[in-house]
């Protein structure tokens, strides 16, 4: 779609040119600006720039045409983003989102905090970055700063341990019984196309579909599960980046999202924006496919903030409510012998399924079915999850 090249002082012409072309076209170009003095004061700059150590700064080719700019710091402690412009003539193709979202990838990657600053009257600019996910942090100036600071936190709550003792084969979620009706009932699903895994994870349910033939792609914030995935496997293409905005390249047939996933998602914007990108992915008439848990609100009596979901030798669960957020907070207790215990806990937002089906309906599905289970065990009033199948019309 586009492509960086570093920028050398013979660009700069060009790029003087691309943002006063950017700028004019949003109605931001300050009036009676003296045009020739602006352009000789900006190639002196971006001759400065093309030599300063400390940033870097790209011409962006578009079909092999120079068509913008960038320009980009790095630390140890943070990417920034310190300016982008396209030419008006390829805006609004979804190249700006392309070279941010890959910039969350590698901030990721390097497990730092992007950030940029934005003009509080550019409100297109502010619209863009919300979008992907970007929070306020601060004020300069005319100026908000913004940070996206969510593969960070994915790392932190994936990170390489948890990762390390997420696989548990033939066991748990890895036993066969577990595994075998998943893999089905998604191959099917799939209808002989391409399937795209939210949250691949470490491929527990990536690998084994795509040795049954469907070729799978994924998206997955947590490097540290990645690593993990590519010690089984390494051809499954996987963007790193956030399911709720990356783009993985190709059309599918299928995307799925299991394991209670779409709940790590913690406001319903984020939510209602994972639906849309999984509609983007599909090819007419599509499938996603949600796992979810019901949420066990109906065994929390008035003033009882807390259920144990499970109790048994050597582990407990135990959910804490916000009602008013819809949030639950998992405890998870694991313990040995002895008195000490191992406490993790995972946030999420919970939905019911009537919810779910209406951010579907935003982001054109109609519901195809809703099982228990992957077997096709009728949903019930009893029924404390559901494989629900939303199709694109
Ligand atoms: C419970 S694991 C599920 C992994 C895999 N789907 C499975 O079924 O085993 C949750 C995974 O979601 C990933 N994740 C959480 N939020 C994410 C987001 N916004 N975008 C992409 N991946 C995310 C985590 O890094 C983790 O790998």
């Amino acid at each position: 779609m586009f492509q960086l090249r570093p920028a050398q002082a013979s660009d700069a012409g060009f790029l003087a040119e691309v943002v006063l072309a950017a700028t004019r076209a949003q109605g931001r170009l300050a009036e009676g600006i003296d045009e020739v003095e602006w352009r000789a004061g900006f190639v002196a700059w971006s001759h400065e720039s093309v030599d300063d150590p400390a940033t870097d700064l790209y011409v962006v080719e578009v079909d092999d045409r120079p068509a913008g700019r960038l320009r980009v710091s790095r630390t140890p402690e943070v990417v920034e983003l310190n300016g982008i412009q396209l030419h008006p003539d390829v805006q609004n193709r979804g190249i700006g989102t392309a070279i941010i979202t890959a910039l969350q990838e590698e901030a990721t990657r390097r497990n730092v905090p992007l950030q940029l600053s934005v003009e509080r009257d550019n409100p297109n600019a502010r619209r863009l970055y919300h979008r992907l996910g970007f929070v306020k942090v601060g004020e300069e100036g005319a100026e908000d700063v913004l940070r996206w600071t969510k593969g960070v936190e994915q790392n932190r709550l994936w990170d390489a341990d948890v990762a390390a003792g997420y696989d548990t084969p033939d066991t748990g979620m890895f036993a066969a019984d577990v595994i075998g009706p998943t893999v089905n009932r998604l191959k099917e699903l799939a209808a002989g196309g391409r399937a795209l895994e939210f949250a691949i994870g470490t491929g527990r349910v990536a690998v084994p579909l795509a040795e049954h033939g469907v070729p799978v792609s994924g998206i997955e914030l947590s490097t540290a599960m990645l690593d993990q995935l590519r010690t089984k496997n390494d051809t499954i293409p996987v963007a790193v980046g956030d399911m709720a905005t990356t783009r993985a390249p190709g059309e599918f047939t299928l995307v799925y999202l299991v394991y209670n996933t779409i709940s790590n998602l913690l406001t319903q914007e984020e939510q209602v924006a994972c639906f849309r990108n999984a509609a983007r992915h599909l090819s007419p008439g599509g499938r996603f496919v949600i796992e979810l848990w019901v949420p066990e609100l109906r065994r929390l009596p008035p003033g009882v903030p807390a259920t144990v979901g499970i109790a048994e030798p050597g582990y407990i669960l135990l959910d804490t409510y916000d009602v008013l957020r819809q949030h639950v907070v998992s405890h998870h207790f694991h313990f040995g012998e002895g008195t000490a215990a191992q406490l993790g806990r995972t946030p999420h937002r919970y939905i019911w399924p009537a919810e779910l089906d209406l951010m579907a309906q935003l982001a054109g599905f109609t519901l195809e079915s809703r099982h228990a289970d992957w077997s096709g065990t009728p949903f019930t009033a009893d029924s404390t999850s559901h494989v629900s199948v939303y199709r694109l019309t």
